[in-house]
């Protein structure tokens, strides 16, 4: 992987292609896959923080260009965008523990960085900007199901980052030609090239094949889920819809169907591991609780998710008893741990 393949640029500069930042990510990896199968021409801006090689299957694709780089860097960023007309913005400092680790790098790779990729864009005349953001924005809340209306109230750095970045977002839309879109995850499960067990089904579904046993923190909060795969379905959806439909809106990203109480998770357990040990114990660090309605999702872009978080635990599961995975306590698919280090 070199900084940018000069060759491919020149190859492909008449024709627009596609920016994906921290498209070597969990979710990103799926994206690009879609998008290059879609016949999309893509570049990559990564820094590759946790995997070298989570792009090396694609990489060949003469439709691929991938930039070793820091969302930061003014110039990086800026030749990045060259030949670009839409941007799909994942790169950042993801999840509660990791944000907390350096708060002043946080901000400025969560936030200041997406206030100068707006610039870049505008001054670009880049079209659409579609922004990776987070359901944890509503932050503790009770029963009540919230919509893209709902009020945030963030209860950590990460969710703090995005909401100021979804706003410079929102004030740039139809600023020169920009059409930004926002969309919120629920949280994210599933097999990746770049492997994450910092994510709750995931860690769940190592340990309960690994260890036998899992352990229930809490139980009451209530936690959308997403496939990675739907999560970068979901994104393509925001890329290619037209502008008078998604410029300046959000966009919760998940299903009804897949909202779940921590200890309902449990039931997707006991039916897959039918000798499992379950052990409950009090909630940790995380007061996060959201019961999210993605009803806008569905009735404006027509999405539907085409996995379910007992379909993924099944995927996973079988994919440890093959034998990957079998180092999953390895710093690298644990942001906070890697990062600390
Ligand atoms: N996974 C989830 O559950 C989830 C939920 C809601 C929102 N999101 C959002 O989706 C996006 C992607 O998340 P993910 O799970 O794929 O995370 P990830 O940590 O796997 O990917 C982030 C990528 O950004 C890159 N990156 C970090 N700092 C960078 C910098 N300064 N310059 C260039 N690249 C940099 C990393 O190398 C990595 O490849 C993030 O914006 C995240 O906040 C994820």
């Amino acid at each position: 992987m070199s900084s940018i393949d000069t060759n491919k640029t020149k190859e492909n500069e008449s024709v627009s292609k596609v920016l994906v930042t921290g498209g070597a990510g969990y979710i990103g990896c799926h994206l690009i896959r879609i998008l290059l199968e879609r016949g999309c021409k893509v570049r990559v801006l990564d820094s590759f923080l946790f995997d070298q090689h989570s792009l090396d299957n694609l990489k060949d694709n003469p439709n691929l260009e991938i930039m070793v780089g820091d969302i930061r860097h003014m110039e990086e960023l800026a030749s990045s965008l060259e030949g670009v007309s839409s941007v799909i913005h994942l790169a950042g400092i993801v999840g509660d523990p990791a944000c907390n680790l350096e708060k002043q790098v946080t901000l400025s790779i969560n936030y200041e960085a997406t206030r100068l990729l707006v610039d870049l864009c505008k001054y670009n005349n880049i079209k659409r900007l579609v922004f990776a953001s987070t359901c944890s924005v509503y932050g503790a809340r009770g029963e009540e199901i919230l919509t893209e209306e709902s009020p945030i109230s963030p209860i950590s750095l990460y969710a703090e980052t995005k909401i100021r970045s979804e706003e410079i977002l929102l004030k740039a839309a139809n600023e020169n030609s920009l059409e930004p879109v926002i969309v919120r995850f629920a949280t994210v499960y599933g097999l990746s090239r770049r492997m994450r067990f910092d994510l709750v089904l995931n860690i769940l579904t190592a340990k309960a094949v690994h260890e036998k046993k899992i352990r229930i923190y809490g139980g009451v909060q209530w936690r959308p889920l997403i496939h990675a795969k739907d999560a970068a379905a979901a994104l393509m959806l925001c890329l290619e819809a037209s502008g008078d439909v998604v410029c300046g809106e959000i966009f919760n990203a998940g299903s009804n169907q897949e909202n779940y109480r921590i200890k309902d998770l449990e039931k997707i357990f006991v039916k897959l591991f039918p000798r499992i040990n379950i052990e409950h114990v009090p909630p940790m660090n995380d007061e996060r609780s959201y019961n999210v309605s993605f009803d806008k999702i569905t009735s404006v872009l027509g999405f539907t998710p085409q996995e379910t978080a007992k379909r993924g635990v099944k995927e996973l599961k079988d994919s440890l008893l093959k034998g990957n995975f079998a180092d999953y306590l390895a710093d690298k698919y644990y942001n906070v741990k890697y990062l600390y280090k």
